[in-house]
């Protein structure tokens, strides 16, 4: 195996392909979804074990909304019942768990244990794992521009330090790699301020197939990646 030199400090992930995991087994697509659960499980323990900072995972976008009640109202009974399961464990594994989006919108229920999990975490100093639910970068782009208008910023403050500091994490250091899982090449409203100049890896692979090789490629390919940042090397 080749050696990893240089690991991404923040590595963002679109986790996609959940329903036609499902699909290709004849089952119901939220069949997919819990099978994805125990992807995530696998991608917590692996951004651990290759020394990771920073794991954010796409988990529900502003756009999720236009999906059957059903599959929505599923989604949200999984996240509520998985973070209640794994809250403790994630705390004992020294792991800060936060959230990124419109959480006010979420049934109350999903919405007290992410706050409850947010703050027993809060002083862990291990991986920081974000989960983006509700989560949309142009909807954060949209929130952050009505605090700065809410505070009476004028033109001239407006500069890229100060709509930063208003995004939902502000303190967060911008994903250097962004996987998406299923084939897809697109961003789908993943991060879009944050994304300026992330490293992209897209991987055939559906999200609850995604495992420690799949992980390891993408690592190994972004070792050859040459940042330049609109510099010369
Ligand atoms: C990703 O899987 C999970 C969410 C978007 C919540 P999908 O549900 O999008 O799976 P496909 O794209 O239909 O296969
Ligand atoms: C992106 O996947 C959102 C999440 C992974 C949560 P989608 O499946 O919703 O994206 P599109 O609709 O294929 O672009
Ligand atoms: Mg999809």
């Amino acid at each position: 195996m080749e050696k990893l030199k240089i690991v991404p400090v923040h590595i963002g992930i679109i986790m996609d392909g959940n329903g036609r995991w499902a699909e290709k087994r004849n089952l119901p697509r939220i069949l997919g979804h819990k099978e994805g659960i125990e992807a995530v499980r696998r991608v917590v323990k692996l951004a651990v074990k290759y020394g990771i900072k920073y794991l954010s995972l796409f988990s529900f976008s502003t756009e999720n909304w236009k999906r059957p009640k059903e599959e929505i109202e599923f989604l949200f009974s999984l996240m509520e019942e998985n973070l209640r399961k794994e809250g403790e464990n994630l705390n004992k594994n020294n792991v800060r768990v936060r959230f990124s989006g419109r959480k006010w919108q979420l049934p109350k229920n999903l919405y007290e244990i992410m706050d409850y999990v947010e703050k027993l975490t809060e002083k862990n100093t291990g991986l920081n794992l974000i989960f983006a639910i509700n989560y949309g970068g142009r909807a954060e782009i949209i929130d952050a521009f009505k605090e700065i208008i809410k505070k009476g910023y004028k033109e001239e403050d407006i500069k890229e330090d100060l709509i930063k500091e208003f995004l939902y994490l502000p303190d967060i250091p911008e994903p250097d790699l962004i996987i998406r899982t299923s084939g897809e090449k697109r961003i789908s409203n993943f991060l879009l301020w944050q994304c300026a100049y992330s490293e992209f890896y897209f991987s055939k692979v559906l999200w609850p197939d995604f495992n420690e090789d799949e992980f390891l490629k993408a690592l190994i390919d972004y070792q050859k990646r040459k940042r330049k940042f609109g510099s010369v090397k």
